[in-house]
C-alpha cells in the first residue's frame, strides 16, 4: 500500500483580493490533514477512487471528467506503459469541506502524492501544485492558486498572482487559455527560490516567498458549521467588482497595504499589530460583501473575550474565522467562541 496525507489551509489575511491581483498570506494547517492510500488492484480491473466520507466510489472509465478522475489519468498518462494501471484509491479527510480550511486541495494534493508514489513517479512540490492548481480551476473556476501553493509546500507563503490583472478579470476563459500556455507550465515547474537566489520565487504565474515569523502566534480557529462553497462568494465578488470596479479595486487595494503590514508585523513579533490588522481585514471583508451574521458574531465573540483581533479565513458567507489570542485569554476565547455558536474550535500555533 502506498499512503500520503497533505495538511490544511488558512489564509491569514489577502483573501479575495489575492485573486486581483493583491498579495494574500496562508499558512499550513498541519495538525488536519487528507490522507490517500493506493493499493494494487486485480490485472483488468482498471482504476476505482472510494471517498466514504463524500459517499462517493467511482471508477475512472465510469467519471473520466471527475477533476479527481482527471489528476489520476494525468499521472498516468506521464507513466511508461509498462506500469498497469489497476489500483485502487482511499480518500480521507479531517478537514471539513466547504470551510475555508483548504480540504479540496488537500485531498487533491494527498491524492497526487499517492498516486505518484504508487506508479513511482518523483514529483517536485512545484510540480504537485500545479497539478492540483488544474483540479481547484476546475471546482472553483478561477482560484489563485493559493491553496495548492501553500498546501504542496506545506510552509507558510506570501504569495501573489502576478499575470495581467485587468485582461484576465474581464475575461476568466483567457486565464485558462494562459494558464495552459507553455512559457506558464514550464514557469510551473520551477523550485521556490530557483529564481533570483533569495527566497524569491515564481511559482506558475505567480510570485511565492517565505513569509518570517518572529514569535510564535497562537491562533484559534472557529467554524462557523455554515458550509459555503468557495464559488460563490468568489463569482458574487466578481459581479460586484465589474458593476463597481473604481470601489472595488480600492478595496482590493486597502486589503492589499495591510497585507504588507501584517508580513512586517508577523517577522518583528508584534502580536498586538498583527491584531488590529487582522480587525481591520475583517472590515474590509465585510465591506467586500463576504462575511455573514454567523461570522461576524464570533469575531465579535473572540474580540469580546479578549482576543487582539479576529477574522473570517477563507471564501466567506460560511466556513471559519480566526482570532489571535495570547496565553492568558486563549481559554476564554475558546468559551465564547462555543457560546457563540461555533461548531468547534481548532487551535493553531504559527511559529
Ligand atoms: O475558502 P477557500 O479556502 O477556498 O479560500 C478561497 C480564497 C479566495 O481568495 C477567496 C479565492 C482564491 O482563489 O484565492
Amino acid at each position: 500500500m502506498t499512503l500520503a496525507t497533505a495538511p490544511g489551509k488558512l489564509i491569514l489575511c489577502g483573501e479575495h483580493a489575492v485573486v486581483y491581483g493583491r498579495p494574500a498570506i496562508a499558512l499550513p494547517l498541519s495538525g488536519v490533514r487528507a490522507r490517500a492510500s493506493v493499493d494494487p488492484g486485480p490485472p483488468g480491473s482498471g482504476i476505482r477512487l472510494h471517498a466514504p466520507a463524500l459517499g462517493r466510489s467511482w471508477s475512472l472509465a465510469e467519471a473520466p471528467d471527475d477533476p479527481f478522475s482527471e489528476l489520476v489519468a494525468a499521472l498516468v498518462a506521464r507513466c511508461s506503459p509498462a506500469c498497469a494501471p489497476d489500483f485502487e484509491v482511499v480518500i480521507t479527510s479531517d478537514i471539513p469541506i466547504a470551510s475555508g480550511m483548504g480540504s479540496g486541495a488537500a485531498i487533491a494534493t494527498a491524492l497526487v502524492r499517492a498516486v505518484a508514489g504508487h506508479l513511482g513517479a518523483e514529483l517536485s512540490a512545484a510540480e504537485i501544485s500545479a497539478l492540483v492548481y488544474g483540479s481547484e480551476r476546475r471546482f472553483h473556476g478561477t482560484p489563485s492558486g493559493i491553496d495548492n501553493t501553500v498546501v504542496a509546500f506545506e510552509r507558510a507563503v506570501w504569495f501573489v498572482r502576478t499575470k495581467n490583472r485587468e485582461r484576465e478579470n474581464s475575461e476568466p476563459e483567457n486565464r485558462e487559455r494562459e494558464n495552459s500556455e507553455p512559457e506558464n507550465r514550464g514557469r510551473e515547474n520551477r523550485e521556490p527560490g530557483e529564481q533570483g537566489g533569495s527566497g524569491f520565487s515564481l511559482l506558475g504565474s505567480a510570485t511565492v516567498e517565505p513569509v518570517a515569523i518572529g514569535a510564535p502566534l497562537t491562533l484559534l480557529i472557529g467554524d462557523s458549521g455554515v458550509r459555503s462553497e468557495t464559488r460563490l462568494p468568489v463569482g458574487e465578488v466578481r459581479r460586484r467588482w465589474a458593476a463597481e470596479p473604481a470601489r472595488y479595486e480600492a478595496l482590493f487595494d486597502a486589503v492589499g497595504a495591510v497585507v504588507a503590514r501584517v508580513r512586517a508585523a508577523l517577522a518583528s513579533g508584534d502580536r498586538a499589530e498583527l491584531g488590529r490588522l487582522l480587525d481591520e481585514n475583517q472590515a474590509l471583508l465585510q465591506e467586500i460583501g463576504v462575511s455573514s451574521p454567523e461570522l461576524d458574531r464570533l469575531v465579535a465573540a473572540a474580540r469580546g473575550a479578549g482576543a487582539l483581533g479576529a477574522k473570517l479565513s477563507g471564501a466567506g458567507w460560511g466556513g471559519v474565522m480566526i482570532a489571535l489570542v495570547d496565553d492568558e485569554r486563549r481559554e476564554a476565547v475558546r468559551a465564547a467562541l462555543l457560546e457563540a455558536g461555533a461548531a468547534r474550535v481548532l487551535e493553531t500555533v504559527v511559529a
